[in-house]
């Protein structure tokens, strides 16, 4: 039983501590989960970077100066103090890189809410813990999919309504490689008559994120400067990079009409303060407060576009790779930071 942690001042110093042992009972009101798999990818590191800022660090305790970074995935009751949650139910959801976390939950209808008092104040949807099955969308065999791209896809839906908003002509999406620009990029077109696309990215990603078939153009980093300029654009921000940015408004200026932060995968230097820049003033995006604001008929449009996608679309998106072990799992976090996963890598860990 193992519980990874990260310094919360520094990412790169990882260690790892005797987790939850198995338990036989737990109090009423908790569950015991087992922490099957999870998905790692470059919105978990940043999770870690904005550990403090976006209390991330607050999901899980640790000791002191030490921080348990959340990661999406499915866990298995092994016990269970709640009423309507038995030994081996699946939930997917929000976990620590824990071989074991025991959490006080309510059940409802199609899974279980977290209510303990350290998580009361933090996004709701981070607490949420759906049930593991079909009817609930989770088809069965495609687990590792879901664990790698779910919460992705969620935000790539929410932020081709974000975009449409603006009836723009072009939509520029830097880290165009990563799998949060490719999720928004498939919802965009899934829009109808859909804008251009333009994906930004470093030189070694360029060729495979253009062989996606998703955007109308891939440009590098050194080549901003033949982004289109001559009808509205949205530029949707995943990189992270105040000096990139400021060089997408530069260009973009005079027809700028939306400028998204969404991410930091350039994490070394990603910044999402930004101010003077030509053009629209930076807007921050949270997938959490704009899955909070949907209305009904939009979250089950959302919710019922995920199967096919799962099932048609991410297999040419990724290929899973199961790692498993805390050794397994410090690499690949090392990998990430050091951004050696190519965004094609499905990375699937488990403790
Ligand atoms: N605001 C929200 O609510 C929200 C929700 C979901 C995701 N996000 C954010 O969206 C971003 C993308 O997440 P993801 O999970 O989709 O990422 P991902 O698929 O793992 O992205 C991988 C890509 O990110 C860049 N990258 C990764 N590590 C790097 C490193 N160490 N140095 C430089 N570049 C690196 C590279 O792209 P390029 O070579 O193309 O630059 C790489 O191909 C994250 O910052 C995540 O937090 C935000």
């Amino acid at each position: 039983m193992v519980d990874v942690l990260v310094r919360r001042d520094d990412p790169r110093t990882v260690r790892c501590d005797p987790g939850e042992p198995p338990r036989t009972g737990v109090p009423q009101g908790s569950v015991q989960f087992a922490v099957e798999r999870f998905g790692l990818t470059a919105n978990n590191l940043t999770y870690a970077v904005l550990g403090d800022a976006w209390r991330y660090w607050d999901h899980f305790p640790a000791p002191e100066g030490w921080g348990r970074v959340p990661v999406w995935g499915f866990g298995r009751a092994t016990a269970s103090g709640v009423d309507g949650v038995a030994a081996g139910d699946r939930f997917f959801g929000f976990w620590p890189m824990s071989s074991r976390v025991t959490l006080e939950v309510a059940a409802g209808p199609g899974g279980l809410a977290d209510r303990s008092a350290a998580r009361a104040s933090l996004a709701r949807v981070y607490g949420r813990y759906a049930r593991a099955l079909p009817e609930t969308g989770f088809p069965p065999g495609l687990d590792d999919v879901a664990a790698v791209l779910r919460p992705l896809f969620q935000t790539g839906w929410l932020l081709a309504d974000r975009v449409a908003r603006e009836g723009a002509g072009v939509v520029v999406l830097t880290s165009a490689s990563s799998r949060t620009a490719v999720c928004t990029a498939a919802a965009v077109r899934a829009h109808g008559d859909p804008p251009e696309l333009v994906g930004l990215t470093s030189s070694r990603h360029a060729a495979a994120t253009a062989a996606l078939g998703l955007y109308d153009r891939v440009l590098t980093y050194e080549e901003v400067g033949a982004l289109p300029a001559d009808r509205g654009a949205v530029l949707v921000d995943l990189a992270g990079d105040p000096d990139l940015r400021a060089a997408v408004h530069r260009r973009t200026a005079g027809v700028l009409r939306a400028s998204v932060v969404v991410g930091a995968t350039h994490w070394t230097r990603a910044s999402f303060a930004s101010s003077g820049l030509p053009g629209p003033e930076p807007e921050v995006f949270s997938a959490p407060a704009a899955a909070a604001a949907l209305d009904p008929s939009s979250a089950r449009r959302i919710a019922a576009a995920w199967p096919d996608f799962a099932a048609t679309r991410a297999p040419g998106l990724l290929t899973v790779e199961h790692r498993t072990g805390a050794q397994a799992v410090t690499e690949a976090w090392a990998a990430l930071l050091d951004g050696d996963v190519d965004p094609r890598r499905g990375l699937v860990l488990s403790l």
